[in-house]
């Protein structure tokens, strides 16, 4: 082929090579069989409890677990240390206000710090300003994450979910799978009662439909509804850089917009921000808790007064000086276009390496694989949990270690404690950032040509036991007879 046709460069038919050079690394080693099956055992046949050590490819989660940059590592020896008012936290807060035009922030030691601060004053503020009833209390999201779903029925509301119908279903793709249905949540204000509304959540990019992004469009649209009745909304924004990516990809007239420009423009569609900086952000460990403006300055002040509680004095929260200045940092690197496309492309080999093979997952998404165990594992019903049974699998196969998205984690209803109907079983391939290359997922693909093989042999479980809250973290199970 002549070099004036064909610039690898620009090439999109190739796997992007990985667009960084690994200067540190950690060691990873095998397992052996015999090893396995006593880490799992001990580990109650829960992928979340095994040790490190037990794990070959680690694909439990990418928060808190990818590489970090140089320029991050350099920043941290820039912390400033000081109790109160650190010039860590004066940088952080302007790089939150450059980014994303937010005002006011409050740092903490992660996306659930941010939650556990927010959830409870809106409720107050809602109970103060438009006379909500707390034993009716319902809180709307295109679909909630375990623990912001957790944080909202811990403090008394009931959640809904309003995903458009085929959000979950994977034989159908979408552009914009992470969607509201916004028909669906007007009803579901109307039927509660707006007052009744403490808040709204858009999750960018959804992690429980499958890494799926919301569009701008549709950001926009739940931002209009909700201000027509007055309920502030909260942007859960841990993967907002990928979902910037993908407006910039898939929304038209968005295309020649840098990801920076769509960013800012996201966060206009909310009054909040709760972040798990632990993803797109890149740090080991870090959130953020920002407001807009100062329309809802009363709420902050009192996240302020219970994050002095609960994380910190309000200008370090959670983190010490120097994760504040690697955060800020970390907020910048996120944004890389290259990066992203990268990224994106990396999650779609694997899933098209799966498809290849005959095992159905979600369309690729940001930040992992979701494969379809209720498909896979047809013979295992919802409530025997495929999605574990397949993930116990795959670690015994070939060390590979993934969470169950499915009923499990989504658990029951804490009011009636009977379990919530779950759309989908899917077992989460997820991919950390900058930490895996290609042939970790040649690997990842290989291992389930074998657990595919097998599959009518896999046993359901059930609950050995089972936490009242957040029940998957801590569960252990047994295996069911077939
Ligand atoms: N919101 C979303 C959308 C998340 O994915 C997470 C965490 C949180 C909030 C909570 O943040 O962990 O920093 O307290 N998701 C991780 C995951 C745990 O594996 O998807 P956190």
């Amino acid at each position: 082929m002549k070099a004036e046709l064909y610039d690898p460069m620009l090439s999109d038919s190739i796997h992007l090579p990985e667009p960084f050079r690994i200067r540190v690394i950690e060691p990873i080693t095998r397992i052996s069989k015999t090893d396995r099956v006593r880490a799992l055992e001990q580990a109650g046949l829960n992928t979340l409890l095994l040790d490190s050590k037990d794990v070959y490819i680690d694909c439990l989660t990418d928060s808190g677990t990818g590489a970090v940059t140089q320029s991050m590592q350099a920043a941290m020896l820039l912390g400033d240390e000081a109790y109160s008012g650190s010039k860590s936290f004066r940088k952080l807060e302007s790089v939150v206000t450059n980014i994303f035009g937010y005002a006011l922030t409050i740092p903490t030691h992660q996306g659930r710090g941010a939650e556990q601060l927010y959830v409870p004053n809106l409720i107050k503020y809602r109970e103060t300003h438009h006379g909500l009833d707390k034993s009716k209390m319902v809180v709307i999201s295109n679909f909630f994450f375990d623990t912001t779903q957790a944080h909202a029925q811990i403090n008394g509301c009931t959640i809904k979910n309003t995903p458009s119908d085929q959000a979950f279903d994977t034989s159908v793709d979408g552009l914009f799978k992470g969607n509201f249905d916004l028909e669906r949540l007007r009803d579901t204000i109307e039927t509660h009662g707006p007052h009744n509304i403490p808040y709204i959540v858009s999750t960018i990019t959804c992690n429980s439909i499958g890494g799926q992004p919301v569009s701008m469009a549709n950001l926009k649209g739940v931002y209009t509804i909700a201000k027509e009745y007055e309920i502030p909304v909260v942007l859960d924004c841990a993967r907002f850089a990928e979902n910037a990516y993908f407006i910039q990809q898939r929304e038209p007239g968005y295309e020649n917009v840098s990801i920076e420009a769509i960013t800012k423009e996201m966060f206009e569609y909310a009054d909040l921000m709760s972040m798990s900086a632990k993803k797109d952000a890149m740090v080991p460990m870090g959130g953020l808790l920002s407001f807009k403006n100062r329309q809802y300055e009363d709420v902050f002040k009192d996240c302020q007064n219970l994050c002095v509680v609960l994380e910190g004095f309000p200008t370090y929260g959670g983190l010490e000086g120097g994760a504040m200045e690697r955060l800020a940092v970390g907020l910048y690197e996120s944004m890389r276009q290259e990066w992203l496309e990268y990224r994106v492309k990396q999650i779609e080999y694997l899933v098209e390496g799966l498809e290849k093979i005959g095992v159905v997952c979600q369309q690729p998404g940001g930040h992992a694989a979701f494969v379809d165990a209720g498909r896979l594992l047809p013979h295992i019903p919802p409530t025997q949990f495929p999605g574990m049974a397949l993930a116990n699998e795959l670690y015994l196969i070939a060390g590979i270690r993934t969470p169950e998205i499915g009923s499990l984690l989504l658990g029951r209803d804490p009011k009636t404690g009977v379990q919530l109907p779950c759309p989908a079983e899917l077992l989460r391939i997820t991919i950390p950032r900058a930490t895996y290359t290609q042939s970790h997922m040649d690997y990842i693909i290989k291992a389930f040509s074998i657990v595919k093989e097998n599959a009518s042999q896999i046993r359901g479980l059930a609950f050995s036991y089972e936490p009242p809250v957040l029940r998957h973290f801590n569960a252990r199970f047994t295996q069911v007879d077939m």
